[in-house]
C-alpha cells in the first residue's frame, strides 16, 4: 500500500474585495488525499475553482486572498505553518506546476539553458555545468531531439508541443514528489495533447510521481488518470475510481458532464437534454442550498434550502439511476 502524499480536509478559500464588505467563499470545505505515485483527474466546468485549489496547495494564491484548512498536509508536513522560506523550498521542488500555455510561462527573453539551469541551481547544490548536464538529460527525457542544441533555443523558436516538454523538463528537474499539471495540453492540437499525456504518465510511473491533472476532457481523465474528482461552483461535487465513475455517474452535473461528450449514450434515456444549460454561478451570487440546483433536471424542493453535504462521495439529494455508456 502507497503512502498518503497529499491530505487535504475542509479546505475553504475565500478573497477579500474593496465591493463586499464580506470575503467571498470560493472554495468551500474541500478534502482529498493522493497517495505517492498516484494520478487523481480533476474535471469541472470554467470557474468551479480547480486552478485556485491548485495554487493554494502551491502557496501561491494572492494577496487578497485567505486559505483555511482543518488539514493542508504534504509529505508529513503542515503546509499551513511553512514560512516563506520553507515555501520556497516545496514550491518548484517538492510541488511543480505545468499550466495551460507554455508560452507564457517561459520567458520569452531568456534561453531555455539559462531558464531550465536556473530553475536547477535554486533547488540543487551542484555546479553550473553539472546544471547544464542535467538539463539536457531532461530534454532527452521529454523526447527533445538534439537537446544540446535545444538549450540555445529562446521560446518563440520552439513550438507549442516542444515548448510544454520544456516546462515538463523543467517541472521535473527538482524530483518533485508531486507535479500539478493544470490543463497542461488545451493550447495544444489534439496530435501533440496525446504525446504530452503519455509523457507525463510516462514519469509519473517511472519516478513514482503523484499527479494532480486538471482537465475539461472526460476522455483525458477516462484514459489517464485512476481516480477522478468533478468540481462545481468550488465544491467537490462527485468524486470516485475513474473506471466506476465512467461507468455511473451519480451526481447529476457529473451524468451531465459525460453525456454531453462525443459518442456518449444514455441508457434508459429520459427527456433531459445530454448537454447542461446554464453556467456556474460566480462565487457572489451563489444560489442556496444545492450549488447545482438551478441547472439540475432532477431538483427537487429540498435541494433548495441546505447546503449538501457529500456522503459516500457524491454531493446530491437525488442521485442518478441511469448509466452511461
Ligand atoms: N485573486 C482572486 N480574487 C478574486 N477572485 C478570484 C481570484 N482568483 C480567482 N478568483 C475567482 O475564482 C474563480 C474560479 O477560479 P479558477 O481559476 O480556480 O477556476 P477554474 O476551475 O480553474 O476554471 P478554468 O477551467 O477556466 O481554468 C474565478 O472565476 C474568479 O472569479
Ligand atoms: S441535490 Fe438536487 S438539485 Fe442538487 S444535484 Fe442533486 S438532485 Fe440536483
Ligand atoms: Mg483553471
Amino acid at each position: 500500500m502507497s503512502e498518503t502524499l497529499l491530505e487535504v480536509s475542509n479546505l475553504n478559500i475565500f478573497f477579500k474585495s474593496d465591493k463586499n464588505p464580506e470575503p467571498i467563499h470560493a472554495v468551500r470545505d474541500l478534502s482529498f488525499s493522493l497517495k505517492q505515485g498516484e494520478m487523481l483527474g480533476v474535471v469541472g466546468e470554467s470557474g468551479s475553482g480547480k486552478s485556485i485549489t491548485n495554487l493554494a496547495l502551491m502557496g501561491i494564491l494572492g494577496d487578497n486572498s485567505i486559505v483555511k484548512a482543518d488539514k493542508l498536509h504534504f509529505n508529513n508536513r503542515d503546509l499551513l505553518t511553512l514560512k516563506e522560506q520553507e515555501w520556497q523550498k516545496v514550491r518548484g521542488g517538492e510541488i511543480s506546476m505545468i499550466f495551460q500555455d507554455p508560452m507564457t510561462a517561459l520567458n520569452p527573453f531568456l534561453t531555455v539553458e539559462f531558464q531550465i539551469v536556473e530553475t536547477i541551481l535554486a533547488h540543487k547544490k551542484i555546479s553550473k555545468k553539472e546544471a547544464r548536464e542535467l538539463a539536457i538529460e531532461l530534454l532527452a527525457q521529454v523526447g527533445i531531439t538534439s537537446p544540446a542544441e535545444r538549450l540555445k533555443a529562446y521560446p518563440f523558436e520552439l513550438s507549442g508541443g516542444m515548448a510544454q516538454r520544456v516546462m515538463i523538463a523543467m517541472a521535473i528537474s527538482t524530483g518533485p514528489k508531486l507535479l500539478i499539471a493544470d490543463e497542461p495540453t488545451t493550447a495544444l492540437d489534439v496530435t501533440i495533447q496525446k504525446q504530452i499525456l503519455t509523457l507525463i504518465k510516462s514519469l509519473q510511473e517511472k519516478n513514482n510521481m503523484s499527479v494532480i491533472l486538471v482537465t475539461h476532457d472526460l476522455g483525458v481523465v477516462s484514459e489517464f488518470s485512476e481516480r477522478v474528482q468533478v468540481m462545481y461552483a468550488g465544491e467537490l461535487v462527485e468524486t470516485a475510481m475513474t473506471k466506476k465513475l465512467i461507468q455511473h455517474p451519480y451526481h447529476p452535473y457529473s451524468y451531465g458532464l459525460l453525456s454531453s461528450r462525443p459518442g456518449a449514450v444514455v441508457r434508459a434515456a429520459k427527456s433531459d437534454l445530454p448537454s447542461i444549460p446554464g453556467i456556474v454561478p460566480a462565487f457572489h451570487q451563489r444560489p442556496t442550498g444545492c450549488q447545482f440546483h438551478p441547472r439540475c433536471p432532477h431538483v427537487q424542493n429540498d435541494c433548495i434550502s441546505s447546503p449538501i453535504a457529500l456522503e459516500n462521495g457524491i454531493r446530491c439529494l437525488h442521485p442518478m439511476k441511469e448509466e452511461v455508456v
